[in-house]
């Protein structure tokens, strides 16, 4: 079976198609002996499920199997995480191999794989995404043991922005809203905006914040193993990702250095820095303010509204209303995946890169 992998220390190669039996992950690289929490891990799942009216009706129980490499709940070897797909309708798909869906990787892999299965978007799906929350929830276990914590919340929908900063506790306290907005206003207007498109037979996309707290100076690789590096690949690994900024991101383009370099000074015996545009890291390291970015999600390619693609079969333009059940949005349920990605780097980071001592 073809596997798709990443990671120095800790790898992780990941496995299935949407409309397979199964979907799941090999986790190498764990410290022999960790804990882990399974209703910690059940926990962030239940977050990455698609909630009522915002998301897609198909459901899916989302149960982990720890199939290898667990023994009384603490890790003896390689760990295989195993998701099975138990709510499958293939037919939905019916005819997107000649008429592909504009935004999606149809086009592209139907040119590039020979047996290329389109039902529920193959190996593209983001349903791929599910064994990724949970080795990412087994990875934020492993960081919290180190005093390292990872949160991510929405910051935006369509045309819906939240405008303030949110520190660490309000990205946490979006695990009580449906959309993954730090408040409850922004909750429901964001929704309005999710619904609102849906009606029309559209989609909108939005932008995901996220920030790892407890990283100490220096943290992290250099050059092509940079955190700032490593967590980017990540992030744009995530499907339907267009951009991720740290810090001020293109912001920092109209700053003199004066405003945007961090000014550090000594509070309590410990070097902080005045301000945070660089997002947490120089030289590809942490400086030791939390590392924060955002990351931009585009609006969900599968729409019923009537697009114009091309017939591949009689190699003339057509038209397609894509059916099956879609996220509307991606990014309330794309919220739990960035921050599970970002855990899984830092891991691999501190697994990798020790400062010298
Ligand atoms: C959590 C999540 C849920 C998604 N749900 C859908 C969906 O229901 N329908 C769809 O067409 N795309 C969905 N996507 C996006 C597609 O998987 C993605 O656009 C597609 O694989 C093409 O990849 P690309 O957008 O990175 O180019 C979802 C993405 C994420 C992260």
């Amino acid at each position: 079976m073809e596997t798709y992998s990443v990671g120095n220390k800790l790898v992780l190669r990941l496995f299935g198609r949407s409309h397979d039996e199964s979907v799941g992950c090999v986790l190498e690289g764990l410290p022999e002996g960790m804990e882990i929490d399974f209703e910690g891990v059940s926990r962030a799942m239940e977050l990455r499920k698609p909630k009522d009216g915002i998301g897609t009706p198909r459901k899916e129980p989302d149960e982990v199997l720890f199939e290898d490499g667990v023994v009384d709940g603490k890790v003896v070897g390689p760990v295989t995480i195993r998701i099975m797909n138990r709510n499958r309708r293939s037919s939905s798909y019916d005819g997107l191999d000649v008429t592909p869906r504009p935004g999606h990787a149809d086009l592209p892999a139907l040119f590039k794989f020979k047996d290329y299965d389109v039902s529920g978007g193959g190996q593209f799906s983001a349903r791929l995404t599910a064994p990724l929350v949970a080795a990412g929830a087994v990875a934020q276990q492993y960081l919290a043991s180190k005093g390292i914590r990872v949160a991510a919340y929405t910051r935006s929908i369509g045309n819906v922005r939240d405008s303030k900063d949110r520190g660490f506790e309000e990205a946490e306290g979006s695990k009580a809203f449906r959309t993954r907005a730090a408040d409850a206003s922004l909750d429901s207007a964001m929704s309005e905006e999710i619904l609102a498109a849906a009606e029309d037979g559209d989609s909108v996309g939005g932008v995901v914040g996220c920030m790892v707290v407890g990283l100490p100076i220096g943290f992290g690789g250099i050059w092509f193993d940079a955190l700032d590096v490593s967590v980017a690949r990540m992030m744009f690994s995530i499907p339907a990702v267009k951009g991720v900024e740290f810090g001020k991101g293109f912001g920092i383009t109209s700053m003199r250095g004066s405003e945007s370099n961090d000014q550090y000074c000594v509070r309590d015996g410990r070097i902080i820095a005045l301000s945070n545009n660089m997002g947490g890291v120089c030289g590809g390291m942490s400086d030791g303010m939390p590392l924060t970015f955002n990351v931009a999600f585009k609006p969900t390619p599968s729409i019923s509204k009537r697009q114009r693609t091309v017939n591949l079969r009689e190699m003339r333009d057509d038209y397609v209303e894509v059916k099956g059940r879609h996220d509307p949005c991606v990014v309330p349920r794309a919220v739990s995946v960035v921050e599970a990605m970002a855990a899984i780097t830092v891991m691999d980071q501190d697994l990798s890169f020790q400062p010298d001592q």
